[in-house]
This record gives C-alpha cells, sequence and structure tokens, in this order.
C-alpha cells in the first residue's frame, strides 16, 4: 500500500511541530513547505534524522516549491502570521488572506484532490476564503480550532478535579474566538454529567478560562502564540481521514443551514472519515445556549464580511 502524503504549509512553530506529531505517528510521508529558505529544509532533515531513534517511517521533506506536494492527500495549513499580545486573532486578518489567498492557489494546482485542514488565524474566516478559492466541496475543506479549544477544556477539567485527562468529553460550537461555546451540558467525566463534579460557579469560571485559553498562552509567549495542542489537533484530524475513524470532533465548517446558520464557517461536532466531513451533527440547544452561539456567529460573520468576496 503506497504510503499516504501530507503536506504542511508553513514550517513554523505549528506547522513543524504538526509534522513531528505526524511522523511520530507514521501518518505517511511529509513536505514542509514555507517561503523562508532553508527553514523547511533544514527542520525536515532534523525530523528525519530523529527517525531512527524513534523507530518511524516517513519520508521528510523541506521544500520552498510546491512540487513535492503535489498528489497530496492532505494539507495543513499554517502558513501565516501569528498574534502578539495586545492583538486579537481579527487583527490578522490583512495580512494573512493575501498569504492564504496565494497559498490555496499553489496547494490546489498540485493536489485537487486533497483534503484541505486550516489552521491560520482568523481560523473561521480563513477557512470560509479557502473554501470560497478552493473550490472543492465543503466536505473538504475543513477549519481546526474546535480541537484545540475542546482540549484545553478537557485540560482545565482534569486539573481542577485531578482525573485522567482520557476520561473527560467535551464539545463545542461557534467560531474561534473569545465568543466560542463551551457546553458544559454536554460534558461528562466517563458518562458522568460534569455538573455532578463541580458547581455552576467553578464550571463558569473553566468555561471563561478556555474561552481565553489562546490570549493566555500568548501574554505568556510574548513573541506568538500556541503550538503544541494546535498542532496536536490538527494531526489528530488528519489521523481520523487517513485513517477512516468515523471520529466525532468539533471542526469549522461551511454551514448550509444547520443550526440555522448559512454562508458561514463556524465550529460544530462532525464526523470525521475518509471522505472528509461525514456528517454535521445538529445538538439540541437551550435558549441560553442558541444566544451564545449567534453571538458568535454573529463575529464570525463580521470578519467574513471584511474579506469583501
Ligand atoms: P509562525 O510564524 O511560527 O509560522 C508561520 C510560518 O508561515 C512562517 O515560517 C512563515 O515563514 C510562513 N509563511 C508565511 N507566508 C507564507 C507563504 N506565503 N507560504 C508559505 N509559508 C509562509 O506561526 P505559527 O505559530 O506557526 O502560527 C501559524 C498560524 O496559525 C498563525 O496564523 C496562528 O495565528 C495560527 N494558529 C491557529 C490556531 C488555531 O487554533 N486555528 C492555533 C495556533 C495558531
Ligand atoms: C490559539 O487559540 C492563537 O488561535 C490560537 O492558541
Amino acid at each position: 500500500m503506497a504510503r499516504k502524503k501530507i503536506s504542511i504549509i508553513g514550517a513554523g512553530f505549528v506547522g513543524a511541530t504538526a509534522a513531528h506529531w505526524a511522523a511520530a505517528k507514521e501518518l505517511g510521508d511529509i513536505v514542509l513547505v514555507d517561503i523562508l529558505e532553508g527553514i523547511p529544509q533544514g527542520k525536515a532533515l532534523d525530523l528525519f534524522e530523529a527517525s531512527p531513534i524513534e523507530g518511524f517511517d516517513a519520508k521528510v521533506i523541506g521544500t520552498n516549491t510546491y512540487e513535492e506536494t503535489k498528489g497530496s492527500d492532505i494539507v495543513i495549513i499554517t502558513s501565516g502570521v501569528p498574534r502578539k499580545p495586545g492583538m486579537s486573532r481579527e487583527d490578522l486578518l490583512d495580512i494573512n488572506r493575501k498569504i492564504i489567498e496565494s497559498v490555496v492557489a499553489e496547494v490546489m494546482a498540485k493536489s485537487p484532490n486533497a483534503i484541505l485542514l486550516m489552521v491560520t488565524n482568523p481560523l473561521d474566516t480563513m477557512t470560509y476564503l479557502a473554501f470560497k478559492k478552493s473550490g472543492l466541496p465543503r466536505e473538504r475543506v475543513i477549519g481546526m480550532a474546535g480541537v484545540l479549544d475542546t482540549a484545553r477544556y478537557r485540560a482545565f477539567i482534569a486539573m481542577e478535579l485531578g482525573v485522567s485527562v482520557e476520561d473527560i468529553q467535551a464539545v463545542l460550537l461557534g467560531g474561534h474566538g473569545d465568543e466560542m461555546v463551551p457546553l458544559p451540558r454536554y460534558t461528562t467525566i466517563s458518562g458522568i454529567p460534569l455538573s455532578q463534579f463541580l458547581p455552576k460557579d467553578k464550571i463558569d469560571k473553566l468555561v471563561d478560562r478556555t474561552r481565553k485559553g489562546g490570549g493566555e498562552i500568548v501574554n505568556l509567549l510574548k513573541t506568538g502564540s500556541a503550538f503544541y495542542a494546535p498542532s496536536a489537533g490538527a494531526v489528530q484530524m488528519a489521523e481520523a481521514i487517513l485513517k477512516d475513524k468515523k471520529r466525532i470532533l468539533p471542526c469549522c465548517v461551511y454551514l448550509k443551514g444547520e443550526y440555522g446558520l448559512n454562508d458561514i464557517c463556524f465550529g460544530v461536532p462532525v464526523k470525521l472519515g475518509e471522505t472528509g466531513v461525514e456528517s454535521i451533527i445538529e445538538l439540541e440547544l437551550t435558549g441560553e445556549e442558541k444566544v451564545l452561539v449567534a453571538k458568535s456567529a454573529e463575529s464570525v460573520k463580521k470578519s467574513i464580511l471584511e474579506l469583501k468576496l
């Protein structure tokens, strides 16, 4: 069986770390692309030199062109500028849209059958841009944010309760901004509702920390944003697709009426398998949850309008 090909555009913190996780999981051959000369080549060679130690068989190629990306099964797009303290994800829109437009054109010319996994911020807007510019069906242009945001939420719950992260299941809706909507009502610990473990005021604090989770890391790092958990999130989605695992994960996808929303890329739970998004799961929401989702959708819509497509 031929190995799968995963191309990663942007060999910065998120891209290079995604290459690391993907190689360690032996998901396939990896091509790292960046505009900086020597950086993707150096990181790819260094990662390949780890393979005898870690025992993974994968080609790892670094390049400044798209030739080697030809026929990719999955393309993870991380190229773009990250935020610094004081910046919101939206502040990145103008600069990153130009990068995404040119990258998507290059990627599509070489890999028209690929599934695109978007990471660049502002995530929902860049996913929308990639969806519109690629001409791909919505099943094949998927943004990574919900996996990261729920991972943060699960991590904070595990820290609070002193239980295994593995036993915490959670889902979250909405855009990748501070108005994202973690759903405590759908959060369980080994099937037991979170409300049996924590009072409402404690849960509210964990939800608030989750919403601001990206900013918490930016304020600590000062020179950039999170990359271990984001890259792990993108690779978990790639694995679900490449292994046809049919995982249910919160992902950013183009909506056509689901949750009462149209013409927007937004975080919702989906089933991920070999064709990409195989179905969108519509949760029953309370009136209060609907209001929060509408507020998040409003801010994503506002950002999408700035693209003036
Ligand atoms: P970084 O600055 O370390 O890496 C970005 C890389 O993209 C750089 O190496 C740069 O040379 C490259 N690049 C710029 N223009 C390019 C082009 N036209 N073609 C190819 N490569 C190009 O930034 P980092 O930390 O890796 O973050 C990347 C992006 O991911 C940022 O926009 C950040 O906000 C976003 N992000 C999104 C998350 C999410 O949950 N969706 C989480 C974490 C980061
Ligand atoms: C994060 O949430 C910056 O979007 C990035 O860490």
